[in-house]
């Protein structure tokens, strides 16, 4: 099938959008949420395909052994918004599923995510990474992104970002929104991808107690082990690679990764060296997470001090707090 053009940016409710998210809007706004469905809300690029395989293998790799072998991750975890002709509607795969929970993937900003989520009190999950990470990530993946807009070149591109222009707007807005949400409703858990790096047993763990469920530390261990950067980016059913979307020609969808030593959560890891992971082979103990600082590859010197100056003016009146090295 020929893929539909690159759309264009434009102003929706001032958020940048596409149409590709907003064609459907009705139907969003009007979608009816259960009270067992959990919501995993984040900006783009921070780090939700990894969270979203995290819940799926707690829920369903016990009872469901097979579904993660034969079934998409973004088929599992549906994109509630997304509405590209020729492809089923987040909304329609939603409404079709019969398992439950429901995991829902989202990019809203809080402003906009259906009122029946809050009307059933959902349990949403937060997902942040930092800003300067965020747009290197989100630049590699417009490139590779027929369902984007054109990224143009590098420079363009974060000026943009600082803007606000990008689709799902602002990254301040969307993780200050939702943080800000944080401290009026008791069923958003806000996450950070560099503590998902830092620790992701620890984190799986705080995943589990706020949705309640009773894993084993077998099971949670388990999936700490099978979310690892290098073991999900040589998963077809989690790489991304069974999305038509993506042109794996142009990049990877899980770029780069890191080797560190020892194992995360036996004491505190220290980078080995930087290695592109594809041709990378891991001998225990040494580990292979995400990255935190690819932005240091990518911004100048000035880009960086720019940036700087324009972030702390706009975090001026946040306790919100990130880490931009590990
Ligand atoms: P990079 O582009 O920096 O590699 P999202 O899923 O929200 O689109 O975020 C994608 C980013 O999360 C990508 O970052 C990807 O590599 C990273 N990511 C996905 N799975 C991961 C994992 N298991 N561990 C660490 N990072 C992961």
């Amino acid at each position: 099938m020929e893929f539909p053009d690159r759309p264009t940016l434009f102003d929706f409710n001032g958020v940048s959008m596409t149409k590709y998210f907003t064609d459907n809007w009705d139907n969003i706004q009007s979608f009816k949420a259960r009270p067992d469905d959990i919501v995993l809300v984040s900006y783009p690029k921070a780090g939700n395909t990894w969270v979203s395989y995290i819940l799926d293998l707690l829920y369903f790799s016990q009872t469901s052994p097979d579904r993660e072998n034969s079934v998409p991750l973004h088929e599992r975890v549906p994109f509630l918004e997304i509405s590209i002709p020729g492809f089923p509607s987040g909304v329609d795969e939603l409404n079709s599923i019969n398992s439950f929970p429901r995991i829902i993937k989202t990019h809203l900003p809080v402003q906009f995510l259906p009122q029946s989520f809050w009307e059933q009190n959902s349990k949403i999950i937060y997902v942040a990474r930092n800003a300067k990470d965020t747009v290197v990530s989100y630049f590699h993946f417009d490139r590779m992104n027929k369902a984007q807009p054109e990224p143009g070149d590098w420079n363009s591109f974060l000026q943009r970002f600082v803007d606000g222009k990008m689709v799902f707007g602002s990254w301040n807005d969307h993780v200050g929104g939702w943080w800000e949400k944080t401290k009026t409703r008791s069923n958003i858990l806000y996450l950070f991808y560099e503590d998902l790096i830092e620790d992701t047993e620890r984190e799986v763990s705080r995943i589990c107690s706020f949705l309640e469920l009773s894993s084993s530390t077998d099971l949670k261990k388990e999936v700490t082990e099978k979310s690892l950067f290098n073991n999900m980016k040589h998963n077809k059913m989690a790489n991304g690679s069974a999305d038509e979307v993506l042109d794996f020609k142009i990049s990877p969808f899980m770029r780069k990764g890191q080797l560190y030593s020892p194992p995360p959560t036996v004491c505190n890891k220290k980078v080995i060296s930087e290695v592109e992971i594809n041709t990378t082979i891991i001998i225990s103990p040494f580990f292979i997470l995400g990255k935190v600082g690819d932005w240091k590859n990518h911004f100048t010197v000035k880009q960086n001090e720019q940036f700087d100056e324009d972030y702390q003016r706009k975090m001026r009146n946040t306790d919100l707090r990130f880490r931009t090295v590990l």
